[in-house]
């Protein structure tokens, strides 16, 4: 039993400042090279090309010092593209200027200072302001940012509230890779809109599937390229949809990059889920295409593991407790196609090779990167591992949770079991194992499950099917796993048992874990971990 620890009398978490009283994250000393201001807000986007605009939320940013190319403006809700350099010290002025809602920022797979990472228990209230300050410390990659809001996650980053950060650094300069015009985000996302343009939302405690993709904040999205090669920094920043990417023309996809920046080589998949949370580089060649010629970057259908959309999509459009301070919800105007099941075909992006070669002409290089491999072995609590539960309430909601118990309300208690000491290696266990219900994806338990853990990246040391799983489902998608690099997010598949070699250093105090279905972490499935 979880004897709750309240740290709130010895700690001051307080970060809610009043508009003469900014409050910070960090200490006099810290002298930042790149500052910047972020503002959340409400605006009305042109989303489609007819009818009217779509009201959302957006971070609208600005450089304050540093380099211009430090704030990329992305059309539609999202925010922009943030790019820092490794040792770089950030200064993020932010303003909440949404309506009512309190709200935050996490740096996803950033590892940063406790008052920095945007723990629900640090919402900045209506009107507030609230300075995040830290030095980047993670390698060269594609990460990302967004609202981490206390039970409004999922809301606040379907309004709109996320975006792309990159982060640079010597090693990665280092080698030869597609650069400036090649090297391109893909923001990924799934949407519903009414007839009139507005958002709908109709997300309950398995999760929310829309009907509509968008990349970069666009439905239909078209990108036309030069014949040459490029670096696709995919990004799942949808709520709860998994995509297993693929080519329409079957050419394999080749990965460069994971959550924590460049593997050790490139990993060469047929297809590659990619769950909410985490990313992937693509390396895509279109130098030996022909000019004119037409593909599509496309999520293929699968079997298993993943339900239809059947708890929260019915007549009252229930939205269970995620549905909190939504002020656009509706429901969908038509009825809801194939594609509010997650596991059906879907196109994502369409691309067109143009006549132009590119003038750099680029080889992929065999070797990317230098990774230490991190294995049991090097844990400090070597064969007993913290095991981690992917469990549900035994009630009719059938929470999705970690351990059978969900986040605390209280925001700052800690379960003893949970306490790590700072300078060490944890080898954790995540198991997934429902155990003979027979009913396999028709419910909530038999979801995948994208675990995300704050603070430094992790390895994967090791994913295991159990031998009663459903082998003929799990066939559908095991092959698109890329378990290798520095990761921070992990899909874990009803059936199966993931271990994780992460190191806790640098800074103590407060961390998460959750799942990164949004839906999932609003409704409790997220524990805290107090390094110390
Ligand atoms: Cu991207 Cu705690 O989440
Ligand atoms: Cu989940």
């Amino acid at each position: 039993a979880s004897v709750g620890l309240s740290l709130l009398a010895s700690q001051n978490w307080l970060v809610r400042a009043s508009e003469n009283d900014m409050a910070t994250s960090s200490d006099a000393d810290f002298q930042p090279n790149v500052e910047i201001k972020l503002t959340a807000r409400k605006v009305d986007v042109p989303i489609f090309q007819k009818g009217r605009n779509t009201s959302c939320y957006k971070y609208v940013g600005e450089v304050i010092k540093g380099p211009a190319d430090t704030l990329i403006d992305m059309p539609s809700y999202l925010g922009p593209t943030l790019r820092f350099r490794k040792g770089d010290k950030v200064k993020i002025y932010f303003t909440n200027d949404l309506p009512s809602e309190q709200s935050n920022i996490h740096w996803h797979g950033l590892h940063v200072p406790e008052a920095a990472d945007g723990h629900p228990k640090d919402q900045i209230g209506h009107g507030d302001i609230y300075v995040y300050e830290f030095e980047v410390i993670n390698r060269a990659g594609t990460y990302f940012y967004h609202s981490h809001a206390h039970g409004a996650t999922a809301t606040q980053v379907y309004k709109g509230l996320a975006g792309a950060l990159i982060i640079s650094d010597d090693d990665e300069e280092a080698v030869d890779l597609p650069r400036g015009e090649y090297d391109i985000p893909l923001l990924i996302q799934d949407r519903s809109f009414t007839k009139t343009n507005k958002l709908s939302y109709f997300g309950g405690v398995d999760g929310f599937f829309g009907n509509r993709i968008l990349v970069n904040g666009k439905p239909n999205a078209k990108l036309s390229v030069n014949r040459g090669q490029y670096r696709f920094r995919c990004i799942n920043g949808s709520n709860s949809r998994i995509y297993k990417l693929g080519w329409s023309n079957k050419m394999p996809l080749v990965a460069i990059g994971v959550d924590g920046g460049l593997l050790a080589q490139p990993e060469t998949r047929p297809y590659i889920m990619l769950a909410p949370g985490e990313r992937i580089d693509l390396w895509v060649d279109f130098s030996h295409m022909k000019p004119g010629t037409e593909l599509l970057l496309r999520s293929l259908a699968y079997a298993g593991f993943m339900p239809h959309q059947g708890m929260q999509n019915n007549e009252h459009g229930g939205m269970g407790m995620s549905g909190k301070g939504m002020d656009i919800v509706d429901m969908p105007s038509k009825k809801p196609g194939h594609l509010m099941r997650q596991s059906a075909a879907v196109d994502i992006l369409k691309i067109k090779v143009g006549k132009n070669s590119a003038a750099n002409q680029l080889t992929l290089p065999n070797k990317l990167s230098e990774i230490e491999a991190l294995g049991i072995q090097d844990a400090d609590n070597g064969s007993t591992p913290r095991v981690i539960r992917i469990t549900q309430a035994m009630d009719a909601t059938m929470t999705p949770l970690f351990n059978d118990e969900p986040f605390p309300q209280d925001l700052v208690s800690v379960d003893p079991d949970e306490i790590i000491n700072i300078n060490s290696a944890q080898y954790f266990s995540i198991t997934h194992d429902h155990g003979g219900m027979g009913v396999q994806n028709m419910t909530m338990m038999s979801m995948a499950h994208p675990i995300h853990m704050h603070g430094s990246s992790f390895q994967i040391v090791k994913r295991s099917f159990k031998e009663s799983g459903d082998h003929r489902n799990y066939a559908t998608i095991k092959d698109g796993f890329i378990d290798a690099g520095w990761k921070d997010t992990v899909l874990v598949v009803e059936g199966e048992e993931v271990a994780l070699l992460k190191r806790f250093d640098t800074y103590s105090g407060l961390s998460l874990y959750h799942c990164h279905n949004l839906e999932h972490e609003d409704n409790g499935m997220m524990r805290n971990l107090l390094i110390r």
